[in-house]
């Protein structure tokens, strides 16, 4: 008998139609287009984890390896360790939120939840609500279960209330098909702006008129370089699905998220994960619950936002100085990401090439709808992990390539190629 090795193009036939509809992460492609040593990275969401004291992760790990060594080589149950689960109601109970260890399900990562959520609760053509622009991660996710997923368009205050209503007055009250509203609140991920109090308070009231679950993911939370802290959704009402990550407050190497929701949802979710993965990694949650109680985590905290927030400063005074008066962008208080606006008739998905040959990455806008389509003149900016300096550096090359497309734009019209907002 002769072995083939088969390759995915002769397996394309067997493949599933929803894999064929998938498309693969802009921001992925782009973290391997952007290994030359001489471009800036801007494209991508990682912490800077050299800013973990050394001290911490030796001790974490080295209990984890000798002290409960029987258990973080073991598997562990489905919905993960209730150690760890206490940790997680503990560092929710400083924000405000008070749940019990039952009601916290563990998860490789935020990005498990999402998966999760989508296979639990969403059948092919239901009705999932997000803001425009959205987290690719999410969209992902959800599209693998093949949703009509719509987004509602965000402004400085996140998703906007009347188009919100308005959308969910086109589904109607009572329909089966809408499923729920996913949602960033905190320094949305890509457009950096935070959900006004006014406005969460809205969502949950129209959550309870039309019907919908609430998803609340706040990967960077805890990460504010300015002004006070939002209660979250879930502190509001306590049906809202809460997605927490250690990845941007700790590490994202140890794969460890959590949801904490009502225990009828969990129930759910502990039925299609027990497919998925048995369980999650018990040695990275033995690692979490020691790095969450043996170890000055809030300093470490402290030092995350004072970095961020000098790398945030750094974006916005270098924006201020180098990026035409045709730009906006936004302000963010928080997190890692602001999107910049350039005029409609720029194609930053056609613009990452020259970027790339100026030496620095973004992700473009379209990667954050589903159509693919939309927001094809914006982009999204990281500052969370390069220094101020290459921040600044950065920023000033993107500006070059900016106006290159001004420039051309505006000899066009003055060659009476195009109209004025043509
Ligand atoms: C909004 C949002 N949700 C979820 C995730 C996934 O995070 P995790 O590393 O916990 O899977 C990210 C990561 O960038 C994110 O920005």
């Amino acid at each position: 008998m002769t072995t083939a090795r088969i390759t995915f193009d002769q397996a394309a036939h067997k493949v599933a139609t929803r894999v064929t509809k998938m498309r693969s992460s802009a921001v992925r492609d782009l973290f391997a287009a952007a290994v030359r040593p001489d471009i800036i990275s801007l494209s991508g969401g990682m912490p800077d984890v050299s800013l973990l004291p050394a001290s911490a992760i030796r001790k974490a790990t080295k209990a984890a390896l000798e002290d409960q060594r029987a258990v973080a080589l073991q598997y562990g149950s489905t919905d993960g360790r209730v150690a760890t689960k206490q940790v997680f109601c503990d560092v929710l109970r400083d924000i405000g939120v008070r749940v019990k260890p039952d009601e916290v399900l563990i998860t490789s990562g935020a990005q498990q939840a999402l998966d999760l959520i989508a296979r639990a609760f969403i059948d092919p053509g239901d009705i999932i609500l997000a803001e425009g622009p959205t987290y690719l991660g999410a969209l992902q996710a959800f599209s693998a279960y093949e949703p009509d997923i719509r987004c509602i368009e965000l402004d400085s205050e996140g998703m906007r209330m009347d188009l919100l209503e308005e959308e969910l007055k086109r589904i109607g009250k009572g329909n089966p098909r809408l499923k729920f509203c996913y949602v960033i609140p905190n320094f949305q991920n890509p457009a950096g702006v935070t959900m006004s109090m006014p406005r969460r308070k809205r969502l949950l009231e129209l959550a309870e008129e039309y019907d919908f679950l609430v998803i609340e993911d706040d990967p960077y939370g805890r990460l504010r370089y300015e002004g006070g802290h939002m209660i979250p959704l879930k502190a509001m009402d306590e049906k809202v699905i809460y997605l927490g990550t250690i990845s941007k407050m700790f590490a994202p190497g140890l794969r460890t998220g959590w949801i904490a929701a009502p225990k009828y949802v969990l129930a759910k979710i502990n039925l299609v994960k027990q497919g998925g993965d048995l369980c999650g990694s018990a040695f990275d949650q033995v690692v979490v619950e020691h790095y969450f109680t043996d170890t000055p985590w809030q300093r470490t905290l402290q030092k995350f936002i004072k970095t961020y927030g000098q790398r945030r400063d750094a974006m916005l005074a270098a924006l201020e100085e180098f990026f035409p008066p045709e730009a906006t962008w936004t302000h963010p208080e928080g997190g890692f990401f602001l999107w910049i606006t350039l005029p409609d008739y720029v194609n930053t998905d056609s613009m990452l090439a020259e970027a790339l040959d100026a030496g620095v990455t973004f992700c473009p806008g379209t990667a954050f709808y589903p159509d693919g389509k939309t927001g094809k003149n914006c982009l999204r900016v990281n500052f969370s992990y390069e220094s101020p300096e290459n921040i600044t550096e950065a920023i000033r090359r993107l500006a070059l390539v900016i106006e290159d497309r001004l420039e051309l734009y505006r000899a066009f019209l003055d060659a009476g190629v195009l109209k004025e907002k043509e």
